[in-house]
């Protein structure tokens, strides 16, 4: 195989399609979770169907991030996985194919962020899932974290779910991992199959988790009401996050 000079390739966008019911929840969640300013909506379009009393927004395109520091290289890798497990064996990944109506399926997207702990600490105070802790990657400068599932309140799994990775975590930080937590839990080999095995549980239990809890995205999109994206501002974004940490906080308080 040759590389030529047009095989560089480097992530432009990716394209996330949603439920109407998780639509202005997904807004809410990228704005407040993903940090996403009115600067970085680069692009949104509005229905106009005949007969269509009120617009509905049709799309809005994120900017999640800029690379300013090129210490790491950014680059493109996409993961292909195949079912391997045996026919009427139980397997997590020929489900969520039929799931997605067969043949293919975008599974995670992973996202780098310069700071893995504080991004994921963020997170945990807002409710958002995950279910793997931090995990670094033994062959890689790579630490690592797997959310829960994209969905519904109430609906079936999705398939869909987001990877946070720091790449070039450097000595420092692996030594504060190292002691902030059971040595076990945060650091894994072979993290591949850490979160094959982790799907693979929760696919077979019937019980996956879900990006937030159901409870926390009836009471976002509660907020949201019947309100278009256009019509969400600042101030109720921030009752949403407002309500995020309340939620988030009596839960850790109840456990
Ligand atoms: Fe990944």
């Amino acid at each position: 195989m040759k590389k030529r000079p047009f095989h560089n390739f480097v992530v432009d966008h990716m394209t996330f399609l949603v439920e109407p019911d998780l639509y202005k929840t997904t807004y809410a969640l990228f704005r407040v979770i993903f940090g996403v300013s009115r600067e970085d909506l680069i692009y949104e379009k509005r229905s106009a169907w005949p007969g269509q009393a009120k617009p509905a927004s049709m799309t809005f395109a994120s900017r999640l991030g800029v690379e300013k520091d090129a210490r790491v290289p950014a680059q493109t890798i996409v993961a292909v996985v195949q079912p391997t497990e045996p026919e009427g064996a139980s397997s997590h990944v020929r489900q969520m194919l039929k799931n997605r109506g067969g043949g293919c399926a975008w599974q995670h997207i992973a996202l780098r962020t310069p700071d893995l702990p504080a991004f994921h600490a963020f997170c945990v105070e807002r409710g958002v899932n995950f279910i793997t802790p931090i995990l670094k990657d033994a062959d890689e400068d790579l630490i690592q974290v797997f959310s829960g599932e994209w969905m519904t309140p109430g609906g079936r799994p999705t398939a869909t779910f987001f990877e946070f990775v720091q790449r070039d975590p450097g000595p420092e930080l692996l030594k504060a991992l190292e002691t902030a937590s059971n040595r076990e839990a945060w650091f894994r080999d072979k993290t591949f199959l850490g979160l094959y095995g982790e799907k693979e549980n929760e696919y077979r239990s019937g019980r996956v988790t879900p990006f937030i809890d159901d409870a926390l995205a009836r009471r976002i999109a509660g907020h949201l009401g019947a309100r278009e994206i256009w019509e969400i501002d600042d101030a109720l974004l921030e009752a949403v996050e407002a309500d995020m940490l309340d939620y988030a906080a009596s839960r850790k308080a109840a456990r």
